[in-house]
């Protein structure tokens, strides 16, 4: 088995089911809620766990109710929990989501022990685990994401999904080998508006391997390895797209340790993302190993 550390964000998620969206001082009424675990970085644990890697989680929680019941959702899901710390100071990270009828979702995000992770635990973390591949997310502090990724700590395969985007400030591009990112992310990140391919092509240029573009409905399209990768989407029925991008993360990254093969590991990716729009909630949505590929051979 191909082992994946995950450095990043763990949440519990209120998820409020609404006709629509509300917009800036307005009130939607004949919502449904339900909580459950969250957070990118679990959420990806999970998906990569399902689709086959062995995964250790390298976050960090409070000493809440919320921070004991995300732990066992990980532990259920066979993530290893040692490298995850438990902290006084404040609450466990808490996401706010809606949920329209078309499955779309805003979210409002309360980083909490996200935002204490020691980077001094992340690097003794990764230099005891020597995993094959860090994945990170951007709910964590920059400074904990360039700690994983440093050279020094590790030779794995380093794959850097910019969700939430804000500018990289200081995590250095060539650490990187895989930047993962949605259009609107690519957009940011380049500064200018480009055609996918050209950001892929672009951002590709400043990473050791390449550029993961996705595209939602569209599917995606990717530079690797100096090869370009355009690819559709699985037409599937959405409910709920929380967590989509995670399970492709996840399972993606598990795929390519697998087969070195990235245009096999994308559309694996893609699958599983697939799968999850059709679930409610993220963590719950993520899809196993045999669904995928289920998937996958009726496509
Ligand atoms: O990507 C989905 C995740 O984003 C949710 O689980 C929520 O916790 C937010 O972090």
């Amino acid at each position: 088995m191909n082992s994946i550390a995950v450095v990043g964000s763990i949440n519990l998620d209120i998820v409020i089911r609404v006709p629509r969206i509300p917009q800036v001082g307005e009130t939607i009424h004949h919502g449904t809620i339900a909580h459950h675990p969250g957070g990118k970085g679990a959420n990806q644990a999970v998906a990569a766990s399902l689709a086959g890697a062995e995964v250790s989680m390298i976050g960090s929680v409070g000493m809440d109710t919320a921070g004991s019941e995300l732990l066992a959702s990980l532990k259920a899901h066979n993530v290893d929990t040692r490298y995850v710390s438990r902290i006084t100071s404040t609450h466990t990270g808490t996401a706010v989501i809606t949920v329209d009828t078309n499955g779309s979702n805003s979210i409002a995000l309360a980083e909490g022990a996200n935002a204490a992770i020691e980077p001094g635990n992340v690097a003794d973390a990764v230099a005891q685990l020597a995993p094959q591949a860090i994945l990170c997310q951007r709910e964590i502090p920059d400074s904990v994401i360039a700690t994983a990724f440093s050279r020094r700590n590790s030779a794995a395969l380093h794959v850097l999904n910019v969700s939430p985007v804000e500018q990289i400030s200081n995590i250095a591009m060539d650490d990187i080998d895989l930047l993962v990112v949605n259009q609107i992310e690519a957009k940011q990140l380049i500064g200018t508006q480009a055609g996918a391919m050209d950001a892929a092509t672009t951002l590709a240029q400043r990473t050791r391997r390449g550029c993961i573009v996705t595209l939602g409905a569209k599917g995606l399209v990717a530079q690797i390895d100096g090869h370009k990768i355009k690819q559709p989407a699985y037409s599937v029925k959405v409910v709920d797209t929380t967590g989509a991008g995670d399970a492709f993360c996840g399972a993606f990254v598990t795929e390519l340790l697998e087969t070195q093969n990235p245009e096999h590991a994308l559309r694996f990716g893609q699958a599983a993302g697939a799968v999850a729009v059709t679930r409610h909630g993220a963590q719950p949505s993520m899809p196993d190993s045999p669904t995928i590929r289920a998937l996958m051979q009726t496509a």
